[in-house]
């Protein structure tokens, strides 16, 4: 067996740089020859690709959107002809018509490499049994694990999401060393292992890798204590590629290393689309550099987040993503995202991190209450207990977020459990 080898990986920023804008003017060039509807978007923006003479030139470029997806639904962005596409992937459309993503054989092969990588500096080796538990079919999770996977040298237990008893038998009795799951499921596998009396720590799993949704670093710890692994932070999006975009080293976990040498990213105003200097919060845009099927220029992910420089490589760091722009709650003004609330449960020592915020209307204001479980065990607190940890997490709301939640302690096994993406926001408004 050969060993895995990415000589890009560790290229140092100058050649880093150069190979991105030969790239770049590629991409912009291909889009442009081959999308109708991306040159009739420029030539709205009077800017052609000649224009591109230094990489500074991209921010003059249009933006793409979801919305630029859709109105041209299913193949309108697409840049190569139909014969040539080898996968295709959809999102569900739980707000508005599903969006349809392509891949060519060189695309397919770009996203296997990519998700080795990652799965690479998580931590995992050639030889691993890696448990994906992430959902397979039109959802890019699953597939885009697998042959990941595959590509490192490891061997492949394709669970996909759901039959929570089942994960752990087959993470117990196959030997897995990776898990590849989302982390509100990975709790829940947790919870399965403790009911059946195995410790989870016991398994040979040494390896998480955890994305798809955001979570926190205290959820980070709480699923590192409870299953003994090191657990990493993995991002993508189906519109760019799906898993495997950026990846946390386990070596530094201090955000997510982004495969610049396939995607560059940028950081803009949400409000303006003004370019924010590295460091400086914003919303993610990603233009991808070598993607044949799908070419996206600039196209606004609505995840927040900032760009920092590389540690474990010359590849800049993504902050882990705290939530999507569309995801903020406005509760009587004020701005509240879902992980800001999971990051005060975590803190509280008898609350468990299932949770879910319901959003409703109490007369003309708005009213956030926040219904989560007791940890296992605690379901016979003393009533009075229970009050204590719903005041203190009440408090701690108003203090840190500055919001009047009311807070529902509720029985384990009282939230419904994910067997994917968590839903954290019920909006009852
Ligand atoms: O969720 C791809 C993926 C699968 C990533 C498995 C990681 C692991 P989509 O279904 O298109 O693709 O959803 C993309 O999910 O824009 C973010 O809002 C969110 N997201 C993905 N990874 C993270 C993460 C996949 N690590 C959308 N932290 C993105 C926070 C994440 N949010």
């Amino acid at each position: 067996m050969t060993g895995w080898t990415d000589p890009d990986l560790h290229l140092g920023r100058d050649a880093l740089e150069a190979l991105q804008f030969k790239r770049l003017r590629w991409s912009v060039r291909h889009a442009y020859d081959n999308v109708a509807h991306y040159r009739a978007k420029c030539e709205k923006a009077q800017i052609h690709p000649d224009d591109l003479k230094t990489p500074e030139d991209l921010a003059r470029f249009p933006f793409v959107e979801k919305d630029d997806l859709r109105q041209t639904y299913p193949y309108g962005l697409f840049a190569m002809p139909r014969e040539k596409i080898r996968r295709l992937h959809a999102s569900s459309g739980t707000t508005g018509r599903p969006t349809v993503v392509g891949y060519t054989q060189d695309d397919l092969d770009t996203w296997a490499h990519l998700m080795a990588r990652s799965i690479h500096v998580s931590g995992g080796r050639p030889g691993d049994i890696v448990h994906v538990a992430y959902g397979y079919g039109l959802f890019t999770g699953g597939l885009g694990a697998h042959y990941g996977a595959e590509r490192l040298g490891c061997a492949v237990v394709p669970m996909s999401g759901g039959q929570t008893e089942r994960q752990v038998q087959l993470i117990t009795e196959f030997g897995a060393n990776v898990i590849m799951v989302t982390p509100s499921y990975m709790l829940a596998i947790a919870d399965e292992f403790e009911r059946q009396g195995i410790d989870p720590r016991s398994t040979s799993l040494r390896v998480g890798i955890h994305g798809a949704e955001p979570w926190t670093d205290l959820m980070r710890q709480e699923i590192e204590r409870r299953m003994g692994i090191d657990a990493v932070d993995i991002y993508g999006l189906s519109e760019i590629m799906g898993p495997g975009v950026a990846c946390e080293f386990a070596a530094t976990k201090d955000g997510l290393a982004v495969w610049e040498d396939h995607f560059l990213p940028e950081i803009v105003e949400p409000e303006t689309g003004k370019p924010v200097p590295d460091g400086g919060a914003g919303e993610l845009v990603f233009t991808t550099l070598t993607k044949q099927a799908l070419p996206m220029i600039r196209y606004r992910t609505r995840d927040l987040t900032r760009l920092l420089p590389g540690t474990a490589s010359a590849m800049r760091r993504m902050q882990r993503v705290t939530g999507r722009s569309d995801d903020m709650m406005i509760v009587r003004g004020v701005n509240v995202f879902p992980s800001q609330i999971e990051g005060l449960i975590l803190k509280e020592v008898r609350l468990s991190p299932h949770y879910i915020i319901e959003l409703s209307r109490d007369g003309r204001l708005d009213a956030i209450k926040v219904l989560v479980e007791v940890r296992p065990g605690l379901n016979d607190d003393h009533a009075d207990t229970r009050r204590q940890s719903a005041e203190s997490l009440g408090q701690s709301i108003k203090i840190h977020i500055g919001v009047t939640a009311t807070v529902e302690i509720v029985d384990v096994g009282r939230i419904e459990r994910s067997i994917g993406k968590a839903k954290r926001v019920i909006d009852l408004r």
